[in-house]
């Protein structure tokens, strides 16, 4: 078996909650992210799907260490980058980007987009100035089928799936393996995320890059990624190959996500969106022993209150964290 690009080892990233020390009390903190465990593969995308505040984007944000880890370890081509500081950190942001949701708030609107996408030559030293970086700006506006004119122009005369471009010229501008693309079509006109989505595809098959690809939209991520993982309250709970999750979901938070996908009968369709899942979301604050999802799953047992489901391979190469399934 090939090894992993990247690895994640029991990671934890909470996050210390400042208010309620202020009341004497003792100090708290949020469980954003709570022993995951994930390893992706050169040239794997690897979609990461849950619901709002489920940890999606600080997981990608820990794996890139954009925010402090507490504990666990993360390898990339079989090095501890866990607690890389200084010149290796910032060599290491060369191999690893991330592309973000808002293709609007995450451009620089003063800059021209040759500017833009030459900033990171010019940061890391590879490019010395404008003029030795444009040869390569224009290539990375090819590549993402931009027209040579772009290069010109501010980011306001672009659409959003023109800015999104851009953003992955950018992150691609390094050569880097691996990247998170973080709601990278949330933000865009539904008409216009396919190809945004086919665009990352075929970077991925020309660049052999690997993709922690995160969405709230199942049906996007499961055309895209090889493999696909669902977060819920900071835990992974379900991780296998796509289809496999797509057509036999384990976890029945994994099963009333799928639910939640567009059926292709409207009648049907509506008559689901008026039955979300029920209950909280859950809380990263102190959570309650045990399973996470207890407080909403149908089929929570005594034993799910009490002790938390480890995540076990239940079926080749497909796990799951449940004591029933
Ligand atoms: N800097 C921070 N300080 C304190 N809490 C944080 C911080 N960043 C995230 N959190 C908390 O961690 C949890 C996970 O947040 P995160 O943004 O990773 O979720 P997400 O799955 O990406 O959600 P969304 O789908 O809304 O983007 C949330 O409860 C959030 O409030
Ligand atoms: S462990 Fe229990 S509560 Fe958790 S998902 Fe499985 S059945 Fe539901
Ligand atoms: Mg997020």
């Amino acid at each position: 078996m090939t090894p992993p690009l990247v690895a994640v080892d029991r990671l934890k990233v909470y996050f210390p909650l400042r208010s309620l020390a202020l009341f004497g009390g003792r100090k708290r903190v949020a469980r954003a992210v709570d022993d995951v465990t994930l390893s992706i593969a050169p040239g794997e995308t690897v979609g990461l799907v849950g619901e709002s505040g489920s940890g999606k984007t600080t997981l990608g944000r820990a794996i890139l260490r954009r925010v402090p880890v507490t504990a666990g370890t993360i390898r990339f081509r079989d090095a501890d980058i866990t607690k890389l500081e200084g010149e290796e950190l910032r060599q290491l942001r060369r191999h690893m980007q991330l592309v973000f949701q808002d293709p609007y708030g995450s451009l620089n609107p003063r800059m021209r987009v040759k500017d833009i996408v030459a900033e990171p030559l010019l940061v890391h030293g590879v490019a010395r100035d404008p003029a030795e970086a444009a040869p390569r700006v224009r290539k990375l506006l090819d590549l993402v089928g931009l027209p040579t004119d772009a290069a010109e122009r501010l980011p306001h005369a672009f659409s959003g799936g023109q800015r999104q471009r851009i953003g992955i010229a950018r992150a691609l501008a390094l050569e880097p393996e691996f990247i998170v693309a973080d709601e990278p079509v949330s933000a865009l006109d539904v008409s216009i995320r396919a190809q945004v989505v086919n665009l990352l595809q075929d970077l991925q098959a020309q660049l052999g890059l690997s993709y922690l690809f995160i969405s709230h939209d199942l049906s996007v991520v499961r055309h895209i990624s090889h493999r696909i993982a669902i977060m819920y309250g900071g835990k992974l709970v379900e991780i296998g190959p796509s289809k496999e999750v797509h057509a036999r979901p384990i976890h029945p938070y994994a099963e009333s996500l799928l639910e939640a996908v567009v059926v292709p009968d409207p009648v049907r369709e509506r008559a689901r969106a008026r039955v979300p899942l029920a209950g909280e979301t859950p809380s990263p604050i102190d959570p309650p022993p045990g399973c996470r999802f207890a407080s909403r799953c149908p089929l929570a047992q005594n034993r799910c209150r009490m002790d938390e489901p480890p995540l076990e391979e239940k079926k080749p190469g497909h796990f799951a964290a449940c004591w029933v399934r």
